[in-house]
């Protein structure tokens, strides 16, 4: 008998076809049916409703979260099934002792207290844990360049560049997807493209990915695409684009430019793909975008603050209204709370994108939904790490209709998981993976807000990971069937 069926619903299989009425059946984790259904012990009625993959959050930095929220409730509620970790040049792994790894991340990742090294080793923590997502890691090139060289500002030594490569294949060896860098971000501004190639070049061996934060986002966009291109093209690896934008104001409408730079590389043997957050903010360690001694009153004047543990009174406000109120100048301001103890905690969010660029990034075709979302839940996160994908099924696709909702489940479940190695995913097909998700296609939206950022969406129903009930009518289970997926392998 089967485990579980879902009766009536609206399935939109997650390959971009159109939807169709019918039931599915779950036994042992996996789909064991779709069209008609037996009769299961627990059976959901999916009259009115769509059922589809589970989503896959391509852009996460969740390393240290599923850790220490292994419930993972702010992703779940989203329909989040299975997660990319370690983004942006940022992982968990390799943790090594005495040296600045996880420091390079700055409470970006969290305090992690275990004991681990690697990947399996992380694994292992987290699934103690009993994570209630699935999840797939990339190796960061910060993490690394921080344990093997602290922050020195030149090249690698050929030992230096040897302990990181030994890094890579060990990850690679151990499930990882690939490699990710923060180009812009310490200590990886300091690596020239080399260093990024020789390191992309232990990936190859195993087919994995470049997963990149690029050196530049905003005047030098276009360069820095080529950075990438380039990257993959002399490593011979598939690249990744994260989080693609273009910053500031006089660079807004850039992103099409620089999709047509991409699909003209990939029609001619590159293979580039991205992900996208629905935002026009951004958020990162406030710290990473500042020059101390040459303050940015443009971008000061575009920030406001999520979390700030060294003046919490702050969190949640603009700093030009605290500017105003204690009579200070900006610059003072941004320099007060950066060198204070704790300043360089600090997590902004900045507005910095154009509204009609995101609508050009989620009409491509490659472009996949990656939240970006910092789980630091003690102040007031970016709403993105509560509202991603009900945002784009709610704003973009109903309301706004830059896309339809079968081609953005496709990008949001298929493409993401073939492309981040998640086999058996990401499709409603007998013999898949059952990570499934039913929702009201008629009122799912996002609800979290910048003033009100921890809130769970409307219109989710229920969330299926590995064929456990995880969510059912808002209720977390505390099924805990989550796991971590090695990249391009069949997990038992
Ligand atoms: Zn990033
Ligand atoms: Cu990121």
């Amino acid at each position: 008998m089967p485990d579980l069926t879902i009766r009536e619903a609206l399935i939109i299989d997650g390959t971009g076809g159109p939807a169709f009425t019918g039931d599915v059946e779950v036994t042992d984790g996996r789909i064991s049916a779709v069209g008609t259904a037996g009769n299961a012990s627990h059976e959901l009625d999916g009259r009115g409703l769509v059922l589809s993959p589970g989503f896959v959050d391509t852009h996460t930095h969740d390393d240290g979260a599923l850790l220490a929220y292994p419930g993972m409730e702010f992703k779940l509620a989203q329909g989040c099934t299975s997660l990319v970790i370690g983004n942006c040049g940022f992982s968990a792994i390799p943790n090594v002792a005495g040296a600045g790894g996880r420091g390079a991340a700055g409470g970006l990742l969290g305090q992690a207290t275990d004991s681990f090294t690697d990947l399996a080793g992380y694994s292992d923590a987290v699934r103690q844990r009993g994570p209630a997502v699935n999840y797939v890691s990339l190796i960061g090139h910060n993490t690394m360049r921080a344990a093997a060289m602290g922050d020195e500002r030149r090249a690698p030594t050929d030992a230096e560049l040897a302990r990181m490569k030994r890094w890579v294949t060990e990850a690679m060896g151990q499930g990882a997807c690939g490699l990710s860098t923060g180009l812009i971000y310490q200590p990886g501004r300091y690596s020239a493209t080399e260093e990024v190639v020789a390191l992309a070049e232990a990936v190859a061996p195993f087919g994995g990915l470049y997963a990149t934060h690029m050196r530049n986002e905003a005047d030098r966009l276009i360069e820095a695409v080529d950075e990438a291109i380039r990257v993959g093209r002399e490593a011979d690896i598939g690249v990744h684009i994260s989080h693609h934008k273009a910053s500031g104001r006089r660079n807004w409408g850039m992103v099409g430019a620089s999709l047509a730079h991409i699909d003209e590389a990939n029609a001619a043997g590159a293979d580039v793909t991205l992900d996208v957050y629905p935002y026009t903010a951004g958020s990162g360690r406030m710290i990473e975008y500042f020059n101390l001694d040459r303050i940015s009153i443009e971008l000061a004047e575009v920030i406001r603050l999520a979390s700030c543990p060294a003046f919490p009174a702050y969190e949640g406000r603009m700093l030009v209204d605290i500017a105003e109120e204690e009579g200070v100048d900006l610059d003072e301001l941004v320099r007060r709370i950066l060198t204070a103890e704790t300043g360089d905690r600090t997590i902004c969010i900045h507005f910095i994108i154009d509204e009609a660029d995101i609508e050009t990034n989620l009409r491509h075709p490659l472009m996949m939904v990656g939240s970006d979302g910092i789980p630091d839940l003690k102040g007031k996160p970016h709403p993105r790490l509560y509202g991603t994908m009900p945002r784009v099924l709610g704003e973009y696709v109903r309301e706004r209709k830059v896309l339809d909702l079968e081609e953005a489940v496709r990008r949001m479940t298929s493409l993401s998981c073939d492309r981040f190695g998640l086999v058996d995913r990401g499709r409603i097909v007998e013999g898949a993976w059952a990570d499934l998700v039913l929702f009201d296609r008629a009122s799912v939206r996002d609800t979290a807000t910048y003033d009100d950022p921890q809130q769970e969406p409307e219109g989710i129903a229920c969330v299926i990971v590995n064929g456990r009930v995880a969510l059912e009518g808002g209720i977390h289970t505390d099924a805990r069937a989550g796991r971590m997926l090695h990249y391009r392998r069949t997990s038992e």
